[in-house]
This record gives C-alpha cells, sequence and structure tokens, in this order.
C-alpha cells in the first residue's frame, strides 16, 4: 500500500474491513499486565438508611479516591432495556453506509454526530473505532434529531437514556455527600446539566494487538456511565509508579462508571480522574455506549470551598462543557493531552 492512503468518515480501515493494519492505525500499545478488580457498588445498599447505607457512601468515596473507577449492580435497570438498546447501537452501526453518513460530522459542537476517530481528516494517528455522539437531556429537546433508523432507535435509547441519567443523579449526588461538600446549590446545577451519549462501535481488527481502539484519556464529565456487550476497556492503574494497563472483566448486567475531569475538579484531586483505553480484538463486533454527565454547557465547575484551605489550596482552574469543546476543538488527544492537565494551577 502506498502512504498517501486518506481514512476519511466512511473509507476508513475499521469501516472497510481491511484484513490488514494500515501504518497509520499502529500505535503498538503496551499490554495489560492484569485483570481488574473493579470496586463493587451496590445501589441496593446505598438505597437503605443508616449505617447500612453509610458504609456503603464510604466505599463508593473509597473508589474515587483510589482509581475513580467502580462497577455498579442492582441498579435497577432491567436487563431488558440494557439488551434493546445495545441492539439497536448495533442495528445503526449494521445501516448500509450512506444511512449513517447523514450523520456525520467532525464539528465537535455538533449535538449529533457520527465519525471516526478523533477529529476525522485532521488526526495523523487513527484509532479503530466510529461513533455516534448525541445530546440526551432534556430528551424533547434532542430526541428528533437522533437517528429514526432502525425503526425502534429512538424508543430504545431513549428509554435507556431517561433510566441512565436517573441513575447518574443518584450516583452524583452521592459523590457530592461522600465528600462533604453542601450539595443545595450543586444538585440544582447537576440536575440541569447535560448528558451526552457516545455510541461506540469497534469492528474486529486483524491485528488486534497493533492499533486501539480508544487511546488513552479521560473523561471531561462529572461521572461517565458506559454498558458494553463485550471486554476491551482498560484503565490505568497509578497506585504505584507509571501505572500499568488493566483489563476490565465483562460482568453481565453491570454498569462501569468512569469519575471525569469535572468530579477530580470539584475534590480538588481528592477524587481521581479515571485514564482508559479501548482495545480491540480479530473475532467481534464491540459495542460500548458511554453517558457522559456535567453541569449546563456554560455552567462552570471549580473547586468545592469545603475541600480547600490553607494545607490544601486550590489546584484547578473552573471549566465548563464549552471549555471542554474548545479544547477538543484544538488539541490533539491522540498526542496524550488532557483537558485536566489544561486546568491545573
Ligand atoms: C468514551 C469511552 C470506552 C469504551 O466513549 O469516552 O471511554 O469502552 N469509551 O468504549
Ligand atoms: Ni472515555
Amino acid at each position: 500500500m502506498s502512504g498517501e492512503e486518506s481514512f476519511t468518515i466512511g473509507n476508513t480501515a475499521q469501516e472497510k474491513g481491511f484484513d490488514y493494519v494500515p501504518e497509520c492505525y499502529v500505535v503498538s500499545p503496551t499490554k495489560a499486565s492484569s485483570q481488574a478488580q473493579v470496586p463493587t457498588i451496590d445501589m441496593a445498599r446505598l438505597r437503605k438508611t443508616g449505617s447500612e447505607r453509610s458504609v456503603a457512601v464510604n466505599e463508593l468515596g473509597e473508589a474515587c479516591r483510589r482509581r475513580g473507577f467502580f462497577q455498579v449492580v442492582n441498579h435497577g435497570i432491567s436487563q431488558s432495556i440494557l439488551d434493546e438498546v445495545l441492539a439497536v447501537a448495533s442495528g445503526f452501526f449494521d445501516l448500509p453506509a450512506r444511512e449513517k453518513l447523514k450523520f456525520k460530522s467532525s464539528d465537535v459542537y455538533k449535538p449529533v454526530r457520527y465519525a471516526t476517530s478523533l477529529k476525522d481528516g485532521v488526526d495523523k494517528v487513527q484509532f479503530w473505532r466510529i461513533f455516534l455522539k448525541h445530546y440526551a437531556h432534556p430528551l424533547e429537546a434532542w430526541i428528533d434529531s437522533w437517528p429514526d433508523n432502525p425503526p425502534h432507535y429512538r424508543e430504545k435509547m431513549g428509554k435507556y437514556c431517561a433510566e441512565v441519567r436517573k441513575l447518574a443523579l443518584e450516583l452524583m449526588g452521592t459523590v457530592i455527600e461522600s465528600l462533604a461538600i453542601s450539595p443545595n446549590h450543586l444538585i440544582q446545577k447537576i440536575q440541569d446539566g447535560m448528558q451526552v451519549i457516545a455510541v461506540n462501535c469497534y469492528p474486529p481488527c486483524p491485528e488486534p494487538d497493533a492499533a486501539l481502539g480508544l487511546p488513552p484519556h479521560s473523561d471531561y464529565t462529572c461521572l461517565t456511565i458506559v454498558l458494553q456487550n463485550s471486554t476491551g476497556l482498560e484503565i490505568l492503574d497509578t497506585e504505584d509508579g507509571d501505572g500499568n494497563w488493566i483489563a476490565v472483566p465483562e460482568i453481565h448486567g453491570t454498569l462501569l462508571v468512569h469519575v471525569g475531569d469535572h468530579f477530580e475538579v470539584l475534590s480538588n484531586g481528592v477524587y481521581k480522574s479515571v485514564v482508559h483505553r479501548a482495545t480491540l480484538n480479530s473475532e467481534r463486533t464491540r459495542i460500548s455506549i458511554a453517558s457522559l454527565h456535567s453541569l449546563g454547557m456554560d455552567d462552570k465547575m471549580g473547586t468545592a470551598k469545603e475541600v480547600v484551605d490553607e494545607e490544601n489550596p486550590k489546584r484547578y482552574k473552573e471549566s465548563s462543557f464549552r471549555d471542554f469543546l474548545d479544547f477538543l476543538a484544538t488539541d490533539d488527544i491522540a498526542d496524550g493531552k488532557r483537558f485536566i492537565d489544561t486546568l491545573r494551577i
């Protein structure tokens, strides 16, 4: 092959099902050294009262402090809702290219967009991923701009978005409680906040160890909730030294939760925004649905006054979702740049 190939959307190796990995995809990632022991948060215990709840709240705080990552069980979202949303997500990616390309855009400010890699046609390094992103809250404002194909996409996705948002609000409220931050003002902003859905598709890759689906990054959010149909997510464990990649096992029916940059800022770095990446496999298409939760578009997240004192001065500048989009539009996260690094004082 020549070095002149152009992998613009519609023509990428992952969409065309290449039987080799082109040079511009090769990043030769270091392999995960182990499977993660993922802390499990049991929503049934968080929904109790008294000491049982306090213990669960402390465990949640501990998971946020340690790696900024945990899984949730007994979340109350029925298995049929999870199965159906994964089915319509797969169904979308199975559509003929012309149907999907109706939504194509490399403009990061677009509320609905279909794209590959990070900034299609601009980034030098490519990743083996196709995605559809769309805003999801308030549902009535956005649902009519979503794909109406496959036929039940809006209905099934809408149902999941509403359910997962309720869970996210409950978890965000609990995170705030675990930090002993005065809740009223912040909870209101979170309730008025944004929900963005990233529907990710990672087709089988002929040399899964050569490329990545998504490069290492952290999410800009308060919290992100991820539903996946198979394994592939890895998180960076920085507890000792430079960090090892650890593979997150797939446990049917659980949801995965990432602490994002905005909660690291809120907690003044006490809670960690987890660095994660998506790896590939050669056999099956992996689908993941990430629900990204933040404050409103122009609402600034800053460090809570309760976690700052003379010994622990404020370590981050405040920022909004729009500030993140401005970062995304100009910086290349494939180079390993992180939004949170731009916020450090
Ligand atoms: C994301 C993300 C992980 C995955 O969309 O931000 O990290 O497993 N996705 O697809
Ligand atoms: Ni992510």
